[in-house]
């Protein structure tokens, strides 16, 4: 097994582990309330949920989030969480794609179009690789190999920094995600992976052309967690411990992305735990969710078991709006919260 393909399967097998969710030291998202109205004055049946994005429309602004691909229980994870959302009317991110451009017998693991061909699909690809020799034809290759509908640069600079010879050349990378983007002619979204989207980056963002953001706050999974327990040399553990509470608290992260680009795509992620954590989150700022840890479990049970988690989360959420009187995402994002 190559290095990549393990680190992957090791990712999996941590992430399952409960010491991988580390609460965050800031506000949470299960710490607001949304206000409740004895009176909601709409029926719980017609409460709406529906979200058009990127030329298509979601039921619910729910995303299963980038996780995985490139080895056996990568392609089932895939294929289970992909079978769910085109039941649901949901979006998917795929795991990270470079291990189809250095390893193109990996890529099968991948497809999904054949049991999704209509849910909105993003490819994966790490943003730091842009800095490193890819450029708009990897990206187009990731993306039309997979018959996504646009792609996700993800950025992990702490991931990177507590890990053995992890890429670490973030220098002038806003202006070559700029650079790149322009070259492409499908949406370009760009999210963290645990430690959070800050004001400062969303406003580097703004005019790059990326046509979205995924905060990926601290609170959820903690890739400094897991990066520790990977690295038998003592050094690697310490510096991955150090830095397992890093990072932007989710709901920070909500705020200060939206203040930076008002009219950005804003999806929330890093530790939405529930349907009522989801309708927080658009109340805070963001435009959808996005969901990884939670779906791991059941993805490497079955298409069932994903399908039978995500609808209490879609319940949850209907019933969060219902009792705080939403009867759209627009009256959602427009609550206040306390
Ligand atoms: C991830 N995540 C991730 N993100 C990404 O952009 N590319 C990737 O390849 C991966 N791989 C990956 C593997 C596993 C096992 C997990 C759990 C997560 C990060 C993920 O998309 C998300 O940003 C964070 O996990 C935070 O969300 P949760 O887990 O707190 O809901």
């Amino acid at each position: 097994m190559t290095d990549i393909i393990q680190r992957k399967q090791d990712h999996i097998e941590l992430a399952l582990d409960a010491g991988s969710q580390i609460l965050s030291q800031g506000r949470q998202l299960k710490d607001y309330r949304l206000p409740h109205r004895a009176l909601p004055e709409v029926n719980l049946a017609d409460v709406k949920t529906e979200l058009r994005v990127f030329e298509k429309t979601l039921k619910a602004p729910f995303f299963i989030a980038s996780m995985t691909g490139g080895l056996a229980e990568g392609a089932k994870i895939n294929r289970h969480l992909a079978e769910a959302a085109q039941e649901l009317g949901l979006a998917m991110g795929l795991g990270s794609q470079r291990v189809t451009l250095e390893h193109p017998e990996t890529l099968s693991s991948f497809q999904v179009r054949d049991v999704a061909p209509d849910i909105l699909l993003l490819a994966n690809l790490g943003a730091v690789q842009l800095n490193l020799g890819y450029g708009p034809k990897a990206c187009r290759e990731v993306v039309e190999s997979v018959g996504a509908d646009g792609l996700y640069l993800h950025l992990n600079s702490l991931q990177e920094a507590v890990q053995a010879g992890g890429d670490t050349a973030f220098a002038g990378l806003a202006a070559r995600i700029a650079q790149v983007v322009k070259e492409l002619d499908f949406p370009v979204l760009v999210k963290e992976c645990g430690n959070g989207l800050d004001a400062k980056s969303a406003r580097r963002l703004r005019d790059s052309g990326v046509q979205g953001l995924e905060v990926s706050g601290h609170g959820g999974t903690s890739w400094g967690w897991i990066e520790a327990q990977r690295h038998p040399d003592a050094r690697l553990k310490r510096l991955g411990q150090t830095f397992a509470q890093w990072g932007v608290p989710t709901p920070q992260a909500i705020q200060q992305c939206r203040k930076a680009w008002p009219n950005s795509f804003l999806i929330a992620s890093g530790g939405v735990r529930s349907g009522l954590d989801a309708a927080v989150a658009i109340a805070l700022g963001a435009d959808a969710v996005s969901i990884a840890q939670p779906l791991l479990k059941p993805a490497l049970e079955s298409t069932q078991a994903v399908i039978d988690e995500l609808q209490i989360w879609l319940a949850e959420f209907r019933i969060a709006m219902f009792c705080a009187g939403a009867k759209d995402l627009r009256a959602l994002a427009a609550l206040d919260l306390n």
